[in-house]
């Protein structure tokens, strides 16, 4: 595996690979690698020739009283799990390197980036569009590939890629969990044994409601009652949303309606918040 850290040099690499007619897909991460990312690369390497990881803990996408200090970082156990797993070339520049001093362009999808994670994080997406933009550019993908997990990111990036015309095929991974459940998250690392106890209540509250609409629930505000009942239960410090949401357009819906809607969650345990989310089949109702 290749480590590149100038984005000149990997630049200067993207155009040599793209003129040997090699396929080339990026996975963005921001580092301290776990299965969920890891299952990101496998799938990567089924789809192209050549396998760009990136490795950069994006400032312009936390808050500021949010973890981008504490956010964990481990680059050389990151640089043995991305060879493993299937990665020919790791960028990972630094912070200079990616925003150098006087850099003022940012790319903002307007609407969806202002809802629900956006509103808890308002200035989160607009980090996201323009690094995601930026790494774009310096990697030359045909295809880049990101998870399920941050459905919302999904979305915004999916309205980036279609609003700017950008050439790169999207390719959404399925969300890989703890074998009780919890969805992976390099964030997990914060909770302490009694916190990570009470999280797997995002997991059972979103299989519950599978379950509420398999029989037929379609009612958004008795849905929610259900799963907010379920987790305070387990017990959590704040439930910032619990909510369902069109798979396309990502905009909340009241009532459920078929094929597929996206029931959502962001819940606070001890000063960790997680998010998880499960694609729920809606069948229509039978008059
Ligand atoms: P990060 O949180 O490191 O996640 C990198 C990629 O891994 C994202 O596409 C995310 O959805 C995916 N991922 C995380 N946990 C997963 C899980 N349990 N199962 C499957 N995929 C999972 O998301 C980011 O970084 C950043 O916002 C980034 C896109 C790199 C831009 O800075």
């Amino acid at each position: 595996m290749e480590i590149i850290t100038a984005v000149r040099d990997m630049q200067s690499k993207a155009k040599q690979l793209r003129r040997e007619g090699k396929s080339i897909v990026v996975v963005p991460t921001m580092g301290f690698l776990h299965e969920g990312h890891l299952s990101l690369i496998e799938v990567a390497r089924t789809i192209a020739d050549v396998v760009v990881t990136t490795l950069f803990v994006n400032p312009t996408q936390f808050g500021p009283d949010e973890d981008f200090e504490r956010y964990p970082r481990d680059q050389k156990r990151d640089e043995q799990l991305a060879e493993h797993a299937g990665t020919d070339i790791l960028f990972a520049p630094d912070t200079k390197e990616m925003y150098p001093p006087g850099h003022r362009t940012v790319v903002v999808t307007e609407g969806i980036s202002t809802v629900l994670e956006g509103k808890f994080r308002p200035m989160h997406f607009r980090g996201v569009t323009t690094v995601v933009a930026k790494l774009f550019h310096i990697v030359k993908p045909h295809h880049a590939v990101f998870g399920q997990k941050d459905a919302q990111q999904v979305a915004v990036i999916r309205r980036m890629i279609e609003d700017l015309n950008m050439d790169v095929g999207l390719i959404i991974a399925p969300i890989l969990r703890e074998d009780d459940g919890l969805a992976m998250s390099s964030r997990n690392v914060y909770l302490d044994p009694a916190e990570r106890k009470n999280a797997t209540a995002l997991y059972r509250t979103l299989l519950s409601v599978k379950e509420f609409v398999g029989r037929g629930e379609r009612d958004v505000s008795v849905l929610r009652r259900e799963m907010t009942a379920l987790l305070n239960e387990a017990g959590h410090s704040g439930i910032d949303y619990v909510t369902f949401v069109d798979k396309e357009t990502f905009e909340e819906v009241s009532r459920l309606e078929g094929p597929e809607v996206v029931a959502l969650l962001a819940v606070r345990f001890g000063k960790t918040r997680l998010i998880d989310n499960m694609i729920i089949p809606v069948t229509p109702e039978t008059p």
